[in-house]
């Protein structure tokens, strides 16, 4: 386990001395890796850091307003609506590893305009030790290790947490300090919502999504689980009052994990599992059924997409 009284100070002086002088930017996405990278690297240079949040419409449910606040102390913070831009270029991807890549390109598309801006000749990046295990392994692509750095040309890439694992990343967040809803949140892929709609992506399939995740997420809270969400998987019918109707599937998943490569399905009890299914179904009226999924990492992955 990572020692945090060691570690911050060392890493602070690190980031000082590989940026030196010149400016840096870091995309912050509200999750714990790049909060604490973020955080670390504004302790070392302040605002000749400028932190960058999209807001992609892909993003959890109050993420925007939660980063807005966190960050504020951080006089560099940009935050892009980029909300339309995502959609458009989603229009009809089906494909998942597409669906990665199209993200992948839109994000880079936001966020070269914004280093430009920024003239930032360093990229801070809140890569932990298994996203680089996995992308080295050609598993998926992630798109918060690939892709940048081949396209804008930084002096340097600067990674403080590249040999934590998430539960020692939490232990550096709470020792900084940073609000528990980052700290505790759980992980949440790079993609976002979009790698939790099967299929094309829309705004109505993203605001169930959202609704549900949350749901989810404020249920669950108490089982401490590693990551818990929901994700829409398609149509099947339903009855509403008289009429049978053609309403979504919605996925429930809940594992337990140490560092999201290898996962367990989380044992719940029959009441939470029911209570969820009627708050879904109760405050999503499109949505027609609520199943549970009880697949291990492997064979199934963690996220659907
Ligand atoms: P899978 O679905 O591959 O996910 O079992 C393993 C863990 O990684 C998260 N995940 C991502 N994290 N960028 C990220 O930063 C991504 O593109 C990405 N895709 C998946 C996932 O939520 C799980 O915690």
């Amino acid at each position: 386990m990572v020692d945090v009284e060691e570690f911050i100070p060392d890493a602070v002086a690190e980031i000082e001395n590989e940026i030196g002088d010149a400016n840096a930017i870091i995309a912050l996405s509200g999750g714990v890796d790049s909060s604490v990278s973020a955080t670390l690297a504004y302790r070392a240079i302040g605002d000749r850091l400028t932190p960058v949040y999209v807001d992609t419409g892909l993003m959890r449910k109050g993420e925007t307003a939660d980063i807005r606040e966190t960050f504020a102390f951080m006089e560099s913070l940009r935050i892009v609506d980029a909300r339309d831009r995502f959609l458009d270029a989603l229009e009809d991807v089906v494909d998942p590893e597409r669906k990665r890549e199209v993200i992948g390109e839109a994000f880079i598309r936001e966020f070269e305009r914004e280093a430009k801006a920024a003239d930032a000749d360093y990229l801070v990046q809140g890569t932990i030790y298994p996203d680089r295990i996995e992308s080295e392994g050609g598993i998926k692509s992630h798109h918060n290790v690939g892709g940048l750095p081949e396209i804008i040309d930084f002096d340097g890439i600067v990674e403080p947490v590249r040999d934590l694992y998430k539960d020692e990343v939490r232990e550096v967040a709470r020792a900084l300090d940073l609000d528990d809803v980052i700290s505790e949140r759980m992980p949440f892929p790079g993609p976002g919502l979009a790698v939790r709609v099967l299929g094309p992506v829309t705004e109505e399939k993203l605001a169930i999504a959202r609704e549900s995740c949350a749901i989810v997420e404020d249920e669950l809270e108490s089982d401490d689980p590693w990551q818990a969400f929901a994700a829409v998987l398609g149509k099947a019918t339903g009855v509403k009052g008289d009429n049978r109707v053609h309403g979504w599937v919605i996925a429930v998943r809940s594992v337990e994990s140490r560092d999201g490569m290898t996962a367990r399905a989380q044992q719940l009890d029959w009441e939470t599992l029911q209570r969820i299914q009627s708050r879904i179904t109760g405050e999503n009226p499109s949505v027609a059924r609520v199943v549970y999924d009880i697949t291990h990492k492997p064979p199934a992955t963690i996220e659907y997409e």
